[in-house]
């Protein structure tokens, strides 16, 4: 390990006063009330090439299939075989899962309301890129909350978006507990932990249902596969 003999670049204890600042609006000495962080005069560029030429140059319907349930229903098991599926029949595919998207793009994030909001609003624009990509898209989150599944939903076209409800009670997640994360929220140690400490909203239209709780996942991916040929996906 290299250490830095330089007293300047030695780290320094953080002192009360450092890096706080108040910004102030000229005008009326109060603070601002728009938006520091938000870009302003940026213009969309229509490019030449677009959603459709990149889908026809895949040969494929892009979508977004949106996998959401409570941790253990098996979101992630079937967003999986679906995805292995799609390969196999020479489909282009991502999937964005939420425990692997949290370790890069979303590692700032916990997991207060706030938070999750964010998580899911960052998804969806990322999975909006997938499908201007030309991808067939699989998220897997548990998405907890309806507004921002709506919001994911609305930056898509009509048709693009399927939600998919893996759908096991609370009482068999817990019971599977593959991470043991429900043990540790019942024992206090997970304070905001979803269907314990933090609600779950279930999706009232999904595009599909899956009872995640009586059949395997190789047949709830199945399920997955029929519903895109129905949608003339496959
Ligand atoms: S979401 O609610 O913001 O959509 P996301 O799908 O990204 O959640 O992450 C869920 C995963 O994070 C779970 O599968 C679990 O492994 C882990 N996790 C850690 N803490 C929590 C928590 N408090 N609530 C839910 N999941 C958690």
């Amino acid at each position: 390990m290299v250490r830095s003999t330089s007293p300047r670049l030695a780290p320094r204890p953080y002192a009360p006063g450092d890096g706080n600042f108040l910004l102030l609006d000229r005008a009326s000495e109060r603070p601002p009330t728009y938006g520091l962080h938000q870009a302003t005069n940026i213009h969309h560029h229509a490019m030449k090439v677009d959603k459709a030429s990149r889908a026809a140059a895949n040969g494929q319907k892009p979508c977004v299939l949106w996998f959401t349930g409570l941790s253990g229903a098996g979101k992630s098991t079937v967003a999986d075989l679906v995805e292995q599926r799609l390969q196999a029949l020479g489909k282009r595919t991502m999937l964005l899962d939420g425990d692997n998207v949290r370790h890069g793009l979303n590692r700032d994030l916990g997991f207060s309301d706030e938070d999750r909001v964010e998580n899911i609003r960052r998804i969806g624009e990322v999975s909006k890129l997938m499908v201007e990509a030309g991808l067939i898209t699989l998220v897997s989150f548990i998405s907890p909350f309806r507004s921002e599944r709506r919001m994911a939903r609305e930056l898509l076209d009509e048709g693009e978006f399927f939600e998919i409800f893996v759908d096991a009670p609370l009482e068999v997640c817990e019971a599977r507990d593959p991470k043991g994360l429900y043990k540790k929220a019942r024992a206090g140690e997970l304070p905001n932990f979803t269907g314990i400490g933090s609600r779950y909203e279930p999706p009232q239209a999904p595009e599909l249902r899956l009872p995640a709780d009586r059949l395997g996942a190789e047949a709830l991916a199945e399920r997955v596969i029929e519903l895109l040929r129905q949608h003339a996906v496959l």
